[in-house]
C-alpha cells in the first residue's frame, strides 16, 4: 500500500465508525471513493443511490452507464480517475407508497461530509477536479448558492487551491435533453485541456 492509500483507508475507517453511530437505526453504508489514490483527476458526484449503497461503490448500475459515457466523451482513462461523492451515504425518504426512495442531500448531510471531502482531496492532491452538478460545485467552491448554469465549462480555482472544472450532472442531462449539447461541448473542452496539459 502506498502512503496515500493508507491515509485514505484510515480516513474511510474513521468515517465508517462515525456513520455507524450516527446512522445506527438505518444501518446506512458509507460508499467510499473508488479508483487509484495516485489519480491525477478526481470526479465528484452528488450522493450514492440504491445500487451504490448496495455494492458500496460510486456510479454503478444505471449511473455506471453515465460514467462510461463521461469517460468516452472526455477521453479520460478510467485508470487516471478517482471517483467519489460529496455525500457518502444514500440520502433516502419514504414515498407515499411506503417505498424507500432517493432524495437530494440535506443541509445536515452536506455539513457532515464537507470536511471529509476536503481531507480526501488533500490526500489525493489531484491536478484537476471535475464536479458534477450543483451539489458538488457548492461543496468544493464553498459557495452555497453557486449554480452550475453559471460555472459549467470554465476552469476555476477554489479556496483549497485546486483547479476545478464544473460540468452538469449527467443525470440532469438525461432528464433535460436541451443540456445535451452544452454537456458534450464541455466534455470536449475538458478533453482538449487534458491533452494539452498532459494531465
Ligand atoms: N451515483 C453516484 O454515486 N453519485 C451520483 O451523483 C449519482 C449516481
Amino acid at each position: 500500500m502506498t502512503n496515500k492509500e493508507k491515509e485514505l483507508a484510515s480516513l474511510y475507517e474513521k468515517m465508517e465508525a462515525q456513520i455507524a453511530v450516527l446512522y445506527a437505526p438505518d444501518k446506512k453504508r458509507l460508499v467510499r471513493g473508488d479508483g487509484s489514490a495516485q489519480s491525477s483527476i478526481v470526479l465528484i458526484g452528488e450522493a450514492p443511490g440504491e445500487q451504490e449503497a448496495l455494492e458500496g461503490r460510486p456510479f454503478v448500475g444505471k449511473a455506471g452507464r453515465v460514467l462510461d459515457e463521461f469517460l468516452q466523451l472526455s477521453g479520460i482513462a478510467r485508470s487516471s480517475l478517482y471517483i467519489t461523492n460529496t455525500v457518502k451515504v444514500r440520502p433516502t425518504a419514504i414515498s407515499r407508497a411506503g417505498r424507500t426512495i432517493n432524495r437530494a442531500p440535506n443541509a445536515e448531510e452536506l455539513a457532515l461530509f464537507a470536511p471529509w471531502l476536503k481531507k480526501e482531496l488533500s490526500i489525493i492532491k489531484p491536478k484537476l477536479i471535475v464536479t458534477l452538478g450543483n451539489v458538488a460545485l457548492r461543496a468544493i467552491s464553498e459557495q452555497k448558492s453557486a449554480v452550475i448554469g453559471k460555472f459549467h465549462g470554465e476552469f476555476t480555482l477554489v479556496p483549497a487551491g485546486f483547479r476545478v472544472y464544473p460540468i452538469y450532472h449527467p443525470a440532469a442531462v438525461i432528464y433535460n435533453r436541451s443540456l445535451r449539447e452544452v454537456y458534450e461541448s464541455d466534455l470536449k473542452k475538458l478533453n482538449e485541456f487534458i491533452k494539452t496539459n498532459d494531465i
